[in-house]
């Protein structure tokens, strides 16, 4: 399955309005969540290369539901801070190396219903030959930890593209 196809599904199973997304780039995966929002949904995504939010901001005005979607310049780990919630579905897929603090700020902003999404999460993949050394696979394997000791959410990790971990929270609770 391709990731904007992956991501209209995880909208709709959220039943998501709010949308928080961690790295535009060109603004594909933002604007195929946006299509699955209701008309007064949102999807606000954090981008730090301006030139790349220039883009994406272009082809949003080129769709009609680009409207919905409202992009942050900056570090998403400054833009996080400004942000209040809740969001229905959070989906990260930027500086893996931060994927930690952005999973301990996801789970402050993410409704008690909401989805969390990781992408990059086969971390050991991203290069066999340095596994150990580079710090976005490092960081993958400590996030890995941290989740699977987190008694609040329940975990399933699915194949798509370079691995999707959906983050729920536990019925039961902690
Ligand atoms: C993998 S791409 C995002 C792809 C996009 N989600 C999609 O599927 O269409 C990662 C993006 O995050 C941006 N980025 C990298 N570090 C960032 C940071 N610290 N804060 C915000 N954006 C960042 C990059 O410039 C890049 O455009």
């Amino acid at each position: 399955m391709k990731e904007p196809t992956f991501l209209k599904a995880m909208v709709q199973k959220a039943q998501a309005r709010q949308v928080l997304e961690i790295g535009t780039f060109d603004g594909t995966s933002a604007l195929a969540m946006a299509e699955m929002l209701p008309a007064d949904g949102t999807v606000i995504t954090c981008e730090i290369n301006p030139g790349l939010a220039s883009l994406a901001r272009k082809r949003f005005s080129r769709s009609p539901h680009g409207r919905k979607i409202e992009v942050l310049v900056g570090p998403a780990s400054a833009t996080l801070g400004s942000l209040t919630g809740p969001f229905d579905l959070i989906f990260i897929d930027a500086d893996t190396e931060n994927y930690v603090h952005y999973y301990y700020r996801a789970m402050d902003l993410l409704a008690q219903t909401g989805v969390l999404l990781l992408d990059n999460m086969r971390g050991i993949t991203l290069d066999p030959v340095d596994h150990g050394r580079d710090p976005a696979v490092r960081a993958i394997e400590e996030l890995s930890r941290i989740i699977a000791a987190d008694t609040r959410v329940v975990a399933d990790f699915k194949a798509v593209r370079d691995g999707v971990l959906v983050i729920t929270m536990a019925p039961d609770g902690p």
